[in-house]
C-alpha cells in the first residue's frame, strides 16, 4: 500500500499558505500535519486554535493534529476535531493517555499515540486496542530542521514487527522528523505509512512544490 503524505504546516511560509494549499489540493495530498506546542511539554510554541480554524476555512483537506501539550485530555474540545481526522497525543504528556485516546475516539477521529525518540515501544502494549496509529518521532519534538536520530530507523522496523506480533498489523505508523529525500526510502523500507513532510522535503525552494510532491510520491 502506498504511503500517505502529511505536510507540516508550521513549515509553510505565511505569505504563501494559499499557494501551498492549492497545490496540495490539486496533488491530492492526504492530510495536513498541524504541530501544536505549548511551551511546556516542548520548548517551543506553535500553531494555535485560531490558526486551525482559519486553515479549516481555506481547505477541506483533513487535518492530522499532533498535540505536543501537557494533559491533552482536558483540551481536546479546543480543536474542533472532525470525524476521520488524525489526532496524536504523546505517551509522555499525561498520566491519562488512555483517557485522552478515548476522548479522541469519542469525536470519531483516528487515535494516534506519539512516542519521543527515547520512549520504548513496549509502552504501547495495553494501548493497542485503543489506537489506530503510532507516531514515531525521529527527532526530539519542538523544532523543524533537525537531524535524524539514527536509531529511529530501527525503531520503525521494530514497531512494525511488534504490531504484527501482537495481532495489530493494521495499526498505522507515522514518522515525524527529518523525513528527507535521503531518509524517505529507508523509512519506507522500515514500514512507514504516513510521512510528515517538513523542511527536509516539500518546504524547500530548491525545486517547485509540484516537483517536490512528485518526487516524494515516487520515493514512497
Ligand atoms: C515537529 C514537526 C517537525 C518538522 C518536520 O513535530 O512536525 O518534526 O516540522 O520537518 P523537518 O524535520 O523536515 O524540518
Ligand atoms: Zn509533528
Amino acid at each position: 500500500m502506498a504511503g500517505k503524505i502529511t505536510p507540516s504546516m508550521m513549515c509553510a511560509p505565511l505569505n504563501q499558505i494559499q499557494h501551498y494549499i492549492d497545490v496540495f489540493e490539486e496533488k491530492k495530498i492526504e492530510y495536513l500535519h498541524i504541530d501544536v506546542m505549548d511551551g511546556h511539554f516542548v520548548p517551543n510554541m506553535m500553531l494555535g486554535t485560531s490558526y486551525i480554524s482559519s486553515l479549516r476555512r481555506l481547505t477541506s483537506i483533513p487535518l492530522d493534529i499532533h498535540l505536543m501539550i501537557t494533559d491533552p485530555e482536558a483540551k481536546l474540545d479546543w480543536f474542533d476535531i472532525q470525524p476521520g481526522e488524525y489526532v496524536s497525543v504523546h505517551y509522555e504528556s499525561t498520566p491519562h493517555v488512555q483517557r485522552a485516546l478515548q476522548g479522541i475516539k469519542n469525536k470519531g477521529a483516528k487515535t494516534m499515540v506519539a512516542l519521543n525518540p527515547g520512549t520504548p515501544i513496549e509502552v504501547l502494549k495495553y494501548l493497542l486496542p485503543d489506537i489506530d496509529g503510532v507516531l514515531l518521532m525521529t527527532v526530539n519534538p519542538g523544532f523543524a530542521g533537525q537531524k535524524l536520530i539514527p536509531q529511529g530507523l530501527d525503531k520503525i522496523r521494530d514497531t512494525k514487527a511488534y504490531l504484527a506480533e501482537h495481532g495489530y498489523g493494521h495499526v498505522e505508523i507515522e514518522v515525524d522528523g527529518n523525513v528527507s529525500w535521503e531518509n524517505i526510502p529507508k523509512m519506507a523500507e522500515a514500514g512507514t505509512d504516513l510521512y510528515v513532510a517538513g523542511t527536509s522535503s516539500l518546504f524547500t525552494d530548491k525545486m517547485s512544490l509540484e516537483e517536490s510532491v512528485a518526487k516524494f510520491r515516487s520515493l514512497i
